[in-house]
């Protein structure tokens, strides 16, 4: 914080006041590739966030300065178009021009810079949407009602920066709460605090340093595959929208109708509705070795079905399930690359983070980053 007002001053003299607002990155627990399905899903905030500080301006200027990336971008709020040169302010751009349309908004200035490690899977996009839209929210003095900043910040990532996400991330983001998971019905957006209480256990993120290049395209490929089967299932099961709709019993009762592979796409989202739904129930009854066993069966859903692990992911969660302490160990995020999130006991942490730092280079030549995550509050914006 201290940097980020240290290098406002200097870029842009000191004003008269300051705001500052954050949109922290995110892990799901469990419930992946359900939300755009009209699905469920259990992610928490971290507490690695984007930070950005700045005040209006008198004109319709904005000027944008990344920590980061040593940049400096700027546009009149008149005039937001996609900038080529500084991809990384489209974020910001995307978030201003859709405010625009319901709320006045001044001319500002601002920095920004975040810890949540990029490409790892953790929603950085997510995070800056949230905090431009925090941001601009101070500095216009208006107030927008929290869930329809998360729409319209997956508009922003939409239909301006051009990544057909869900809505998981950047709900998280804004509506995350310290020492909770939230459990999200992707449909209704109605939602609940799940409280985390762990107890001697731990949350433990591993980074396999996979870069994550397939991950568009076989996105959208998956999404297609997925209406695919709901057009063919509904042929059988009238009036279902999204896969949301097809009960277990229902999909194994006409999974004949579907090629193998829409099959199999289709069998991981309807079981893993109902794996989030288990694995809130075994939260709330303490039972964290059921949790961890549903975490184990999403992993080898994903790598097995819906096919979108990698070998380095499989790795990271094998090397983990082989630790004593382990409950359960999967893959988080869209896949072929990003992070695990492994559910360890405390006592048996060390043990397991070295086993992965001396094993995971051993088998793949690559540097893993392990992050112990605690649920962390979501967005937040205040004058300094
Ligand atoms: C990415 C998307 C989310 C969600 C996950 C998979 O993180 O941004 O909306 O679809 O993949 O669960």
């Amino acid at each position: 914080m201290e940097n980020l007002i240290k290098a406002y001053n200097t870029r842009f003299g000191p004003a008269e006041e300051l705001f500052r607002a954050r949109g922290p990155g995110r892990v799901n627990i469990i419930g992946e590739h359900t939300d755009y399905n009209d699905g469920f899903v259990l992610p928490i905030a971290i507490d690695r966030a984007i930070t950005i500080v700045g005040t209006r301006r008198a004109d319709r200027q904005v000027q944008a300065y990344s920590l980061d990336f040593n940049e400096l971008t700027q546009f009149s709020l008149d005039e937001i178009e996609p900038s080529r040169r500084e991809p990384w302010s489209n974020y910001i751009r995307g978030v201003l021009l859709y405010m625009q349309e319901q709320f006045e908004l001044p001319g500002m200035n601002l920095i920004v810079s975040g810890n949540i490690p990029r490409g790892a899977g953790l929603s950085s996009s997510a995070g800056f949407e949230v905090a431009t839209a925090m941001f601009a929210e101070a500095v216009g003095g208006f107030s927008m009602d929290p869930v329809e900043m998360v729409k319209l910040c997956q508009r922003a990532e939409n239909e301006f920066v051009g990544v057909n996400c869900g809505i998981m991330d950047q709900f998280i983001s804004r509506l995350g709460k310290a020492d909770c998971a939230l459990f999200l019905d992707c449909r209704s957006l109605e939602y609940e605090l799940v409280p985390m209480t762990l107890g001697d256990h731990a949350f433990v993120v591993t980074n396999s340093a996979v870069r994550r290049g397939l991950v568009d395209s076989e996105y959208n490929k998956r999404r297609a595959e997925c209406e695919e089967g709901v057009s063919i299932l509904s042929t059988v099961l009238p009036g279902i929208q999204k896969l949301r709709d097809v009960t277990v019993e229902d999909f194994e009762k006409h999974r004949g109708l579907l090629s193998p592979t829409v099959a199999k796409r289709c069998e991981h989202v309807v079981w893993e509705n109902q794996r989030v739904h288990d694995t809130v129930k075994a939260f709330k009854a303490h039972d964290l070795a059921g949790a961890g066993m549903l975490m184990n069966e999403s992993h080898d859903s994903l790598r097995d079905l819906y096919e979108v692990s990698c070998k380095e992911l499989d790795i990271l969660t094998e090397i983990a399930r082989k630790t004593p302490g382990v409950l359960g160990s999967r893959m988080t995020g869209a896949g072929f690359g990003g992070c695990t999130i492994t559910l360890v006991a405390q006592d048996h942490l060390t043990q397991l983070c070295d086993n992965i730092e001396k094993d995971y280079p051993a088998r793949t030549g690559l540097k893993p980053e392990i992050y112990i995550c605690a649920a962390a509050d979501g967005a937040s914006a205040s004058k300094l």
